[in-house]
């Protein structure tokens, strides 16, 4: 009663809860896509409803994805949101711990070490990771067996990230301490720690520890390369510690050694749940794991040479796979943001108020049939020009895509694009040509040696898991593989 007779007309829409901190975090929480939809046939695309306590207003579809994700520095903060589990996690002084102008300058630094000169390396890194994972894992031994893909992935997603961004002698001590290391510092970011983050709980203290741990063996790195003048590979560290703020200011190393936290952390997540389910679409549709072996038996050669950055560009499907994996299942389906000023939404009588989160889904975008004919269809073919399902978003949206510099290079607004799995504006990911290599790579070469299939031969895929702050498939997620006969 009291929600029907203090509405006020100009706020949102509120979602309907019995109890004022619970409010919806419950089925929030438990789907949020249904949560959205639902919701929006109930409310339209703006409404508001309470997540722990704090009024949160979604904004769906392409205009809500700008209005949040293009919003002005004086209306939205991403930091004062993020800054609880991100600043223990990275250390201080990097990403959410620091003013935007400076993390706009960070992120120009973590840029100009992924360029395609760098990919070139590590195309070769990351397909000698995946293949000597196999050969020493004992879950791959034999000719075929069943297996939970998931927490392979997970490895494979760390070998290969730590040692093309970080180096050779970074990714050897993931084989002693620093797998631990890195598991701990990631219990930081247990959802429970967005009200919890301070609380000297037993997973916060070896968070603390590991924390400290990681940031000092990459600043005695750094010490010891500058000890000896060595330039080493020319990769993220080198790059950093040959950084400068505006003013000719050099990047501290602590702040280096937190950035070099910060990119294996905010990779992992995102890359590790992305191909956890590229292969477990596969293994529903094994059709297309043939097509895909296919497609590089034609464009390599019979004999699969070894794997180069070139040949990603001629293996179109390899990129649909996970293009269209990324478009189902974008591992960020919430994305918040503070809000500092009054916003009115444009064309409406709303106006967002100052103690709310607002929230963008773009993930919701991606599903929407008006883009996406058959949505629920995982149909990587979508994305060839002709296709039956292909994508219907405007061409002039398309053509005329805004691109803005924040300082950290010229990304895409996104404004028009229902598909923006890597998210826009300010915020944008950096590490989208990265993430693309790796898992463009690790498709490839899983190709080369396996069949994937599910356990019971069905074309049935897994259910979603949103209880952490990145959505990933439930577990366990169990294929039955099967080595491919070497021509
Ligand atoms: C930001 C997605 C891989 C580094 C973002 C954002 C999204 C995203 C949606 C925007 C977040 C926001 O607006 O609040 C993904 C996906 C990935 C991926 C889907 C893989 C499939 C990576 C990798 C790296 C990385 C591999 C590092 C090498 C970053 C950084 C930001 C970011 C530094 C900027 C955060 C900010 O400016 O606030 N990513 N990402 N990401 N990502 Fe990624």
């Amino acid at each position: 009663l009291r929600q029907l007779l203090f509405k006020n007309p100009n706020e949102p829409p509120v979602v309907f809860h019995w109890f004022p901190l619970i409010g919806s975090t419950i089925t929030y929480g438990m789907d949020p896509p249904r949560f959205f939809k639902d919701n929006k046939e109930k409310h339209g695309d703006v409404f508001t409803f309470i997540l722990l306590g704090k009024k949160t207003t979604v904004y769906l579809g392409t205009q809500g994805n700008d209005f949040i994700l293009n919003g002005k520095i004086r209306d939205v903060s991403a930091e004062e949101i993020y800054t609880v589990l991100t600043t223990p996690v990275f250390g201080k002084d990097v990403v959410y711990d620091c003013p935007n102008s400076k993390l706009m300058e960070q992120k120009k630094f973590m840029k100009i070490a992924l360029t395609t000169e760098a990919f070139r390396t590590y195309v070769p890194i990351i397909s000698d990771e995946v293949s000597s994972y196999f050969k020493r894992t004992a879950a791959f031994k034999g000719p075929s067996g069943i297996v939970d893909l998931p927490p392979k992935l997970a490895e494979i997603t760390i070998f290969t990230a730590s040692h093309a961004l970080q180096g050779k002698e970074v990714r050897e001590k993931f084989d002693e301490s620093l797998a631990a290391l890195y598991h701990d510092l990631d219990m930081g970011f247990s959802p429970i720690n967005f009200s919890l983050h301070w609380a000297p709980l037993p997973w916060n203290n070896r968070r603390d520890h590991a924390q400290r741990t990681v940031a000092k063996l990459y600043m005695d790195i750094i010490k010891s390369r500058r000890a000896s003048g060595e330039t080493g590979a020319q990769d993220m560290m080198y790059h950093l510690m040959n950084s400068t703020y505006k003013g000719d200011v050099p990047v501290p190393d602590h702040e280096i050694a937190h950035m070099m936290i910060a990119l294996l952390m905010a990779g992992q997540h995102s890359s590790s749940s992305t191909s956890s389910w590229i292969m477990l679409r596969l293994a529903s549709q094994p059709k297309i794991m043939e097509e895909l072996y296919d497609e590089q038996v034609r464009a390599l050669g019979a004999d699969l040479p070894p794997l180069k950055y070139e040949d990603l560009a001629k293996l179109p499907l390899n990129q649909a796979v996970i293009k269209e994996t990324l478009r189902l299942h974008a591992p960020i389906h919430s994305i918040m943001r503070a809000v500092k000023q009054p916003m009115p939404i444009p064309g409406t009588k709303l106006v967002v108020p100052t103690n709310h989160v607002l929230l963008a889904a773009p993930g919701f975008s991606a599903s929407d049939p008006q883009y996406f004919p058959n949505p629920e269809l995982w149909d990587p073919h979508r994305w060839e020009a002709d296709a039956v399902n292909a994508p219907r978003i405007a061409k002039d949206a398309a053509a005329e895509e805004e691109t803005i510099d924040y300082g950290y290079g010229l990304v895409s607004k996104g404004t028009g694009s229902p598909y923006l799995p890597f998210g826009a504006g300010r915020h944008r990911c950096i590490g989208e040509q990265f993430a693309n290599v790796q898992l463009q790579t690790i498709v490839a070469m899983i190709v080369r040696e396996f069949k994937f299939r599910n356990v019971d031969g069905s074309d049935k895929i897994i259910g979603t898991d949103y209880a952490s702050l990145f959505s990933r498939p439930l577990e366990p997620a169990k294929i039955y593989w099967e080595r491919r006969q070497k021509a």
